[in-house]
């Protein structure tokens, strides 16, 4: 085998016609992300004239209101607007129950004549962009109303939450199971389409620099940071079911650290890649109800400056929640590369600043013969990822400060992207929308991921469900409880302070 052929060189390939079949067409996330990636997908040239989109949802709407709609939502989300009306031409709208078999006659019917119309080839993408609940069932009747059945591909693709635990995705799975393949099936984890997550493979093992030193050898630990500025908003219904750690922790967090920790793949195929990951988290040290404190802390916003709610007094919420709205914690890893290694991980609502980092700390040398002024210790090589705001990856090295013999001063070698989309989740949508229509199911959730990650989540839910915490435990606009510095100082490390990790900054 050629190893420079690149087996992603068979990904490329042109995106197929499709008719994309959305449920929760009038919902939030179509709004904001789902229309404006796909206007992005046919400005770029990657929706042939093949392809056309039924929206679906209970209101009574009619073509020219959907079309209206979602010129609207791109017209708000990008100052570029051409060819918008040939665009929004290929919409079309039908209410719908997702309960009643004649809705699906109904789209059956308006399908069969799309595909006629626009020559899709029987290819059909199922957007399922609503709550979890309507899941099972829509999945049923895709089936048993005859809208899978064409001569090609028919794919569902699905928001998250899946389950709120391991049982409950269990059953959902086995619902959506009946009527889809598990090739078929693609489960959205948005921070998989980011660009820099998908960086994490290049930077592992398109370097001859880092994956030597990808070990307990060479790293004291991983710190992998997501805070948000903002609060719940309006979804304090949802959340309090919630809470950060399943918002959060059981998909994108443990997905981060999956690729983190995760062995090399034998191809960037989807299956190998999976297949790593997968092993990746079957060597997760599992927690118990007895040691999930000792490895997860948890925190919930009080009020805060500038007349900022805590958590009780939103919307929707109890004002005695014992919901989280920040999660710390310490995964290790039970295998040969990583032993000894911890991962911290940390999520919050009302922090400081929007950002999301991985920092890898690399090990003291073994013998410091340089020194810094005023006595202050030579800092260890770091890696940062920059996932969002700014995209990038910054070294942190130690350098012979100029005219002082014996001397360093920490320098920075900075990579930025530029000139992306400062909340970078319109392109991550973009990317995974084109992925699902050309059938790369890489930077989706496989069900083994899925499953194996709530079983490791289930027991500090459990543990927290049953233990009254005594939030509020930090102000909004604040970086967190104490209890999470307190996490790594007992392993003898500190998070590294954002502020500090910034790309362009140098010391
Ligand atoms: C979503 C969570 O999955 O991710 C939200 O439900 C969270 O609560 C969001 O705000 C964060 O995504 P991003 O891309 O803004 O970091």
């Amino acid at each position: 085998m050629n190893l420079k052929s690149g087996v992603r060189n068979v990904k490329q390939s042109e995106t197929p016609s499709a008719l994309t079949i959305l449920f929760g067409a009038t919902g939030d996330l179509a709004k904001r992300k789902l229309y404006p990636s796909l206007y992005r997908l046919y400005r770029k040239g990657h929706l042939s004239s093949g392809f056309a989109v039924i929206g679906t949802a209970r209101r009574e709407w009619d073509n020219d209101i959907f079309r209206e709609h979602v010129k609207k939502s791109v017209m708000e989300s990008t100052a570029v607007q051409e060819q918008i009306d040939e665009f929004i031409s290929h919409f079309y709208y039908l209410p719908h129950d997702v309960s009643d078999s004649d809705s699906y006659v109904a789209l059956r019917t308006l399908a069969n004549d799309l595909d006629n119309k626009y020559a899709l080839g029987g290819n059909r993408l199922f957007y399922l962009a609503m709550a979890p609940e309507f899941f099972g069932t829509i999945a049923d009747h895709l089936k048993e109303d005859g809208l899978t059945d064409t001569e090609g591909f028919g794919r569902l693709v699905i928001e998250k939450p899946f389950g709120h635990d391991l049982p409950s995705a269990q059953e959902l799975n086995e619902q959506i199971r009946r009527s889809f393949d598990e090739k078929d099936i693609y489960r959205i984890d948005h921070y998989l389409g980011k660009e820099m997550v998908q960086n994490i493979e290049a930077i592992r093992f398109a370097n001859a620099l880092f994956e030597p030193l990808w070990n307990n050898r060479y790293i004291s630990n991983i710190q992998i940071t997501s805070s948000e500025t903002l609060g719940v908003e309006e979804r304090g219904g949802y959340y309090e079911t919630s809470g950060a750690l399943k918002d959060m922790v059981q998909n994108h967090m443990l997905q981060m650290v999956s690729l983190l920790a995760m062995e090399p793949p034998i191809s960037l195929q989807d299956d190998d890649i999976r297949r790593e990951k997968v092993r990746a988290f079957r060597s997760m040290r599992p927690l118990t109800l007895e040691t999930v404190n000792d490895y997860f802390v948890r925190g919930q916003y009080g009020p805060g400056e500038d007349g900022m709610l805590g958590y009780r007094e939103e919307l929707n919420v109890n004002p005695e929640s014992n919901t989280e709205t920040y999660v710390a914690g310490k995964v290790m890893f039970d295998n040969f590369r990583w032993a000894g290694v911890p991962f911290y991980i940390r999520t919050g609502k009302r922090m400081p600043l929007k950002s999301t980092k991985i920092v890898v700390q690399f090990k003291d040398i073994p013998m410091n013969l340089y020194y810094r002024p005023d006595d202050q210790e030579m800092e260890p090589n770091l890696l940062v990822i920059h996932i969002q705001p700014e995209e990038g990856i910054t070294l942190h090295l130690n350098a012979k400060r100029a005219g002082h013999q014996l001397q360093t001063t920490p320098v920075k070698l900075s990579y930025a992207n530029s000139g992306v989309d400062v909340m970078n989740t319109p392109e991550a949508y973009e990317k995974l929308i084109h992925d699902a229509m050309r059938g790369d199911s890489t930077n989706f959730t496989h069900w083994d991921e899925v499953a194996l990650s709530w079983s490791f989540v289930d027991v500090i839910a459990e543990a927290w469900r049953n233990e009254k915490a005594a939030f509020p435990n930090y102000p909004a606009g604040t970086k967190g409880p104490k209890a999470s510095d307190e996490l790594l100082e007992k392993d003898g490390f500190f998070w590294w302070p954002m502020n500090m990790l910034d790309v362009n900054i140098c010391n």
